[in-house]
């Protein structure tokens, strides 16, 4: 099973609602994957967190308003953001009257397809999580940018489609190119299994158990975990979509001025992914990741969104969460710079969750999304101030991979060997007796033992020592 501390009681009080049991294996081992997938693509343990901006299309209001556009996308990795680049002029003052240049890793414009994104913001994610590293893609923006769009899909997906469904989103994307890749694999064991939960008003739910609410984050050796968050083995897409619909009926979506179904709440889907290869030699080696697939909820200026009652508490939460957030990953990019800065993890349950994906043990790629509405300027601008930050951080991601004990004993083996012939050249006499039976009574079965000491005691029984 994938190493996941403190899921233990998870397991056990949690059988699995999407997975039919495994024919011939136990929670959802998928057999026969490609050994060779594992190692593809991992491009080296220290990198930078990937950034990805997408500019959404208009939507319907914002056209019917006429204002335009303040983003231009200027190839596949600048964009200019201004307000006189809109037909009308609804320049905010939080954008001023300057042009503001920005590069990142990609920059997928308006016409960008849900595949395009998945090649940008997914594929190398999946080779690098079938390599054994752990991996995070979170999707940041203001409310209605289209970070659940490119998550989750459309609503009418349900949250995630049939693969005939265009829109379907990253989360399904990754999970069928995770599943294609094992599915023509030789000879390699798999397990896979989830969770999905949610973060409202700073408290965590279970959203496939809902009743298991108000969780908790502790830490252990292998990152921050939520003892009791339900887990479940995902053998095929299908089980996986199962999951996502079933968690999104749960998530807290409300309508607000700006967005109507808008995210109240922060969800953080999970894969851990266990891979047993073995090699020609016949020594197994284990290759673990956990994969945290995150749609936030998105900030909202209260005077936009109109919220008020529940939704305006919502908003704070939202607000409040979001700015730890920022200040983590501006900490994390002072540190880059070599500023000695503490980093406020601990400040909401978000950062505290995700401190591994931030600035530590992940291979992580942000999806920044933008409207590209000029009434948006000054939250636009925000969001590419946050993602030019996060792309300065490095993350060291450590590559989960066990070999066998025997591999260890292998290596033992030829070091001796080594140092054998080095004190045979240097005693200058052939073969010390008392090396060569040093050597064979530490490593060796008692029968070889017997032959390679004694090579005329070789019908010796199995229970004879050397002499
Ligand atoms: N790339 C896109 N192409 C077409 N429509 C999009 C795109 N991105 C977003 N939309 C549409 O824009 C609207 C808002 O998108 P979405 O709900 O994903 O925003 P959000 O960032 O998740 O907002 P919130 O933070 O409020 O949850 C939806 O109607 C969605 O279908
Ligand atoms: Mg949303």
């Amino acid at each position: 099973m994938p190493s996941r501390p403190g899921t233990r009681s998870g397991l056990k009080a949690a059988a699995p609602k999407a997975a039919p049991p495994a024919a011939g294996s136990a929670r959802g081992s998928v057999a026969a994957a490609d050994a060779d997938a594992a190692v593809a693509g991992g491009d080296g343990a220290d990198s930078n967190i990937r950034v990805v901006l997408r500019v959404r299309p208009p939507i319907k209001r914002e056209l019917a308003k006429g204002d335009g556009t303040c983003v231009q996308v200027l190839g596949s990795q600048a964009v200019r953001v201004a307000p006189q680049l809109s037909s009308a002029a609804a320049a905010p003052a939080a954008g001023g009257t300057e042009p503001h240049m920005f590069s990142f890793d990609h920059v997928a414009g308006e016409s960008a397809d849900q595949e395009c994104i998945f090649q940008e913001a997914g594929s190398l994610i999946v080779d690098n999580c079938l390599a054994g590293y752990n991996g995070c893609i979170f999707a940041y923006g203001q409310t209605g940018s289209g970070k659940t769009f490119t998550m989750m899909g459309t609503e009418e997906g349900g949250g995630a489609g049939g693969r005939a469904d265009a829109s379907r989103g990253l989360i399904q994307r990754v999970f069928e190119d995770l599943f294609g890749r094992l599915a023509k694999g030789r000879g390699a064991k798999y397990v896979l299994e989830c969770s999905f939960l949610e973060i409202y008003n700073e408290t965590i739910n279970d959203l496939i158990e809902p009743s298991r609410s108000n969780l908790q984050v502790r830490e252990s050796a292998e990152g921050p975990f939520v003892p009791g968050l339900s887990i479940h083995a995902v053998q095929r897409v299908e089980d996986v979509v199962a999951l996502l619909r079933t968690g999104q009926a749960n998530r807290r979506v409300a309508e607000t001025n700006t967005n109507e179904r808008s995210s109240r709440s922060h969800s953080v889907f999970t894969c851990w992914l266990q891979s047993k290869t073995v090699d020609a030699s016949g020594s197994p080696t284990t290759r673990r990741a956990r994969l945290h697939l995150v749609d936030l909820a998105g900030s909202e200026r209260q005077k936009a969104s109109g919220a008020q009652g529940e939704r305006l508490k919502e908003a704070t939460a939202i607000n409040s969460s979001l700015s730890v957030l920022g200040n983590v990953i501006m900490r994390l990019a002072d540190r880059q710079q070599g500023r000695a800065r503490h980093i406020p993890y601990r400040d909401s349950r978000l950062t505290y969750l995700l401190q591994d994906s931030l600035g530590g043990n992940s291979k992580t790629c942000l999806v920044a999304n933008v409207s590209p509405a000029p009434v948006n300027l000054g939250e636009t601008l925000s969001t590419l101030r946050f993602a030019d930050q996060a792309k300065r951080i490095r993350s060291q991601a450590v590559l989960n991979e066990d070999t066998d004990d025997r591999d260890a004993l292998r290596r033992e083996i030829k070091r001796l060997k080594g140092e054998l012939s080095a004190a045979r050249q240097q005693a200058g006499q052939g073969h010390p007796q008392f090396i060569v039976r040093r050597f064979c009574c530490c490593f060796l079965p008692v029968r070889q033992r017997t032959q390679q000491v004694h090579p005329s005691s070789s019908a010796a029984g199995p229970g004879s020592t050397p002499a």
